[in-house]
């Protein structure tokens, strides 16, 4: 089992990882982050804190997470205080929604049982606008490898990736090349670095706004998140209107959807629109069959003030 292996390895983990790959794999991953100072930043699978500690150097807090004990008193023997370290699983993180600035998972896909899982944890946890990395192994046949590290998955296929990202309602995505390999001097496997942005908070355009407050019921939860990812673009295609969710504070479940347009015409425009697109239509009719209870509903000019 993974778990077992990294305990073990815990106390010669830095020496093997430095004839894995280096310290340029932790700057390109840096680099398709943009890190900043003052940041907050996860550390994924964080290991002996190979990528914690870069950051700690470069000004940014840390939250080291990593399954193994053993691996995080690795960590905390290093950098003490400066970092926080939990332990816990790449899939069920133990970090609240919207927490963290960058989140960062270096050759820890491999060993989880769920990547597409582990990425979308990986997005819940970013604040709008954040952004993570992965960086990991390009799909390889070498099964010597995979058994002497206890790997699941024999790295990755780009495309595969890429479909987890989205999947995971992430933007601006970039899949490319590190520039080393793996094991340089046995395997030389090929390495991918994979960044992507959580969606910004929409600023909010000078027009007309239509907030609708309603509750979701626990039971569509999922149902309705997945469904208002995919509907709120077909709303937002021509242009003109932005659209965004907010949850209440105190009350789970109450949200406000907020519907916000550039101008008058942007308004009547996609009134029009909703009446005569059979698709929109039905997706109206699918929203109204997830919330299945009254929506208040609110149309607000901007005041000049
Ligand atoms: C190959 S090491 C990489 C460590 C570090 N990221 C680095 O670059 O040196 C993989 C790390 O992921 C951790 N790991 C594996 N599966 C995990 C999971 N499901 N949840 C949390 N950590 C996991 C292991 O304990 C190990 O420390």
């Amino acid at each position: 089992m993974s778990k077992d292996y990294f305990d073990a390895t815990s106390g010669c983990w830095d020496e093997m990882r430095a004839t894995f790959y280096t310290e340029r794999l932790r700057e390109r991953a840096f680099q398709a982050a943009g890190v900043r100072a003052g940041a907050l930043s996860a550390d994924i699978g964080a290991g002996t804190g190979f990528i914690t500690e870069g950051l700690v150097q470069r000004g940014l807090r840390v939250i080291a997470v990593d399954q193994s004990a053993a691996m995080l008193a690795e960590v905390r023997q290093k950098m003490a205080d400066a970092v926080d370290s939990r332990q816990g699983d790449a899939e069920l993180l133990p970090i609240d929604d919207g927490a963290v600035d960058f989140a960062f998972a270096n050759m820890v896909l491999h060993h989880v049982s769920s990547p597409a899982r582990a990425i979308q944890e990986m997005a819940r946890i970013l604040r709008p606008g954040g952004t993570l990395v992965v960086t990991d192994l390009d799909e390889h046949d070498d099964v010597a490898l995979r058994d002497a590290h206890c790997d699941r998955w024999m790295g990755f296929k780009r495309g595969d990736m890429e479909s987890w990202l989205l999947a995971a309602a992430l933007t601006d995505i970039e899949i490319g090349c590190v520039d080393e390999r793996c094991c340089e001097s046995t395997a030389k496997l090929t390495m991918f670095v994979a960044s992507a942005r959580k969606r910004p908070a929409p600023s909010i355009p000078p027009g007309p706004i239509v907030a609708l407050v309603y509750r979701i019921p626990p039971e569509s939860r999922t149902e309705m998140v997945a469904f208002l990812r995919r509907a709120f673009p077909l709303y937002e295609r021509p242009g003109g209107i932005r659209m965004g969710l907010f949850e209440s504070a105190d009350e789970p479940g109450l949200v406000l959807e907020l519907v916000a347009y550039d101008s008058d015409e942007a308004y009547l425009r996609d009134q029009e629109r909703v009446e005569r697109d059979p698709k929109l239509r039905e997706v109206l009719a699918e929203w109204k069959r997830l919330v299945n209870g009254p929506v208040e509903v609110r149309r607000m000019r901007p005041l000049a003030i």
